[in-house]
């Protein structure tokens, strides 16, 4: 996709700051997750691991798909991610995960509202889509929470 920095939709320079950060916690939670689907153990480690590949593979596809909106509106996508938490324990890993999870929401909710504000009704759609899977990756990890 062709970068338009004259192009009809408009962001504001505080929109594509958050469109970054937003890019930037993609990429620490998909590293996050693979590396804690590397290194999971034990019987309970075992039923969370394949989640925690698919999921992490989910946030990748959210990395990217941020990463073309921010592309088309004349940013540059970050290759930095935020810290990385992959934890020593199952639980220490997952109660990590349950807490991104909750950031990840609130993050995109105001982002979501901010890019609607702007007349960016694309940036607005797609936030509220990747919303509703992180609210689904939030239930999956505090219903495993929960037996951990
Ligand atoms: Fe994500
Ligand atoms: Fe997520």
């Amino acid at each position: 996709m062709a970068n338009k920095k004259t192009g009809v939709t408009k962001a504001s320079e505080e929109l594509l700051e958050q469109l970054n950060q937003a890019i930037a916690r993609e990429l620490q939670v998909a590293v996050q997750y693979m590396w804690q689907h590397v290194q999971w153990s034990g019987v309970k480690g075992f039923a969370v691991q394949s989640e925690l590949k698919s999921i992490g593979i989910a946030e990748m596809k959210h990395a990217e798909a941020i990463a073309e909106r921010l592309f088309y509106l004349g940013g540059i996508p970050t290759t930095k991610p935020t810290p990385i938490f992959v934890g020593n324990s199952l639980k220490a890993m997952i109660a990590q995960d349950v807490k991104d999870e909750e950031d990840a929401i609130t993050l995109y909710k105001t982002i979501a509202e901010m890019a609607r504000k702007e007349g960016d009704e694309t940036t607005n759609r797609l936030f509220r889509e990747i919303l509703q899977q992180e609210e689904g990756h939030h239930d999956t990890f505090t219903t495993l929470l929960e037996d951990l």
